[in-house]
């Protein structure tokens, strides 16, 4: 992996700012599996990661996700999450049949949404420390701790909660700024899920009944990536370390689940999600209500700018497509809510799988 990663991975970074304190319930408009699982028995869903994640913890000054145009299909204003509308976290949360876990950020001023659990995703961040000051997956589980410490969360009502584990790529994209080798890649890959299993096994430690992690997407998708091409293709370079490192979380994970003997932990198949979008889009063209899938809806006017960017002059330096409904990505490297519901969509047999 050369310079192209940084380009790809480098817009997983966030910075935001944060002028007050809003809270938004993220219940997905496609409800039809909506408080389906409820009875079944989670009420609590307790999420750690990255801007895949992210329900507004950020608030560095400059951060995307608190900038127009985010926000503007849901709930129609930058709230924070890093789509035109709802994540990963809000799906979920509405697959287990419970409002969204309210961001870590709003805890004290939001007390009562604490009974469907907290998010202590923050975008920018990896296992390890990366290039935004915020809270890595270590700092957000001691989070997570610190709130059982104090009494919010114990033993018995955590034996019915769900924890979403997501790693996007932030690491790799660190990596890659401070001049790591391609040789050296492999080893740090293996780093990389040494530390994520002691995090997963730390979450399931706490008495978290059921541990779901995301595998990485196919990065070489990213519209950052596929953008030297005309978003006509992806690069399988990258695509292939995203596939090397899913690989040996898939073996990290059946170990945990041997050593705890039972099937407490999961993988999110992102990858496969991802790709069963763009495969389904080559097969038979047209059938899908998405454009081109590679092709973003919100583009920086040059390769300097991202979406949201604007100049000094307050002048917009970014374009946003007529019909976000109609794109897979929102950004250079983040689904629009409608991909991130094709991509739950997706995954439905695997979430299945939670409740076995
Ligand atoms: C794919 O990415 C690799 C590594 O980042 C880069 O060296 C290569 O030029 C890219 N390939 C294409 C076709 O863009
Ligand atoms: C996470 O952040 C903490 C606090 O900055 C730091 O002490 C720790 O070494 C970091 N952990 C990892 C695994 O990088
Ligand atoms: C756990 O906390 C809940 C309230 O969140 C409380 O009803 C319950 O009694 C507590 N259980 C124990 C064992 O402390
Ligand atoms: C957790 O729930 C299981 C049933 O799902 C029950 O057997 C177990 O006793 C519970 N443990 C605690 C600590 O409440
Ligand atoms: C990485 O390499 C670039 C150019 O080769 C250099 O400017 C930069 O200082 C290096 N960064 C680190 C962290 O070594
Ligand atoms: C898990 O246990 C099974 C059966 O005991 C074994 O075949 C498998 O290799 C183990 N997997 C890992 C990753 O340890």
């Amino acid at each position: 992996m050369g310079n192209h990663v940084k380009h790809v991975l480098f817009h997983l970074f966030s910075f935001v700012l944060v002028t007050g304190v809003q809270v938004v319930q993220g219940s997905p408009h496609h409800n039809h599996h909506h408080h389906r699982h409820h009875k079944l028995g989670f009420s609590k869903l307790f999420v750690f990661g990255d801007s895949y994640a992210d329900t507004g913890n950020n608030r560095k000054s400059e951060a995307s996700s608190w900038h127009q145009p985010y926000g503007i299909t849901f709930p129609g204003k930058p709230v924070g999450r890093y789509s035109d509308g709802r994540v990963l976290t809000d799906y979920l949360a509405s697959f287990v049949g419970i409002k969204s876990p309210v961001p870590y950020r709003w805890r004290n001023v939001a007390t009562k949404r604490l009974r469907y659990g907290v998010n202590f995703a923050y975008g920018g961040t990896g296992v390890f420390d990366t290039l935004v000051p915020d809270p890595n997956m270590t700092t957000q589980i001691d989070f997570f701790q610190q709130l059982i410490h104090d009494g919010v969360y114990n033993k018995s009502n955590l034996n019915s909660s769900i924890a979403l584990v997501s790693l996007a790529g932030n690491d790799y994209t660190t990596y890659m700024a401070k001049n790591g080798t391609a040789e050296g890649l492999s080893a740090f890959t293996i780093s990389i899920i040494n530390q994520l299993a002691i995090n997963l096994k730390r979450i399931q430690g706490q008495g978290v009944k059921k541990v779901a992690v995301t595998a990485i997407e196919p990065i070489g998708c990213l519209p950052q990536s596929a953008a030297s091409s005309s978003y006509q293709q992806c690069n399988e370079t990258n695509n292939m370390a995203a596939m090397f490192h899913n690989l040996l979380l898939q073996q990290a994970v059946e170990k945990l689940n041997n050593e705890t003997k039972g099937s407490t932990f999961m993988v999110l198949d992102l990858f496969n999600a991802f790709m069963s979008m763009f495969n389904r889009q080559k097969d038979h063209p047209g059938i899908m209500k998405f454009g081109n899938l590679l092709k973003p809806c919100c583009v920086g006017t040059s390769a300097e700018y991202s979406c949201g960017d604007i100049d000094e002059n307050g002048v917009k330096k970014y374009t946003v497509c007529e019909n976000p409904e109609s794109t897979f990505f929102w950004d250079d490297v983040h689904p629009s809510q409608e991909g991130w519901h094709a991509v739950y969509s997706a995954l439905q047999i695997s979430l299945d799988q939670l409740y076995i």
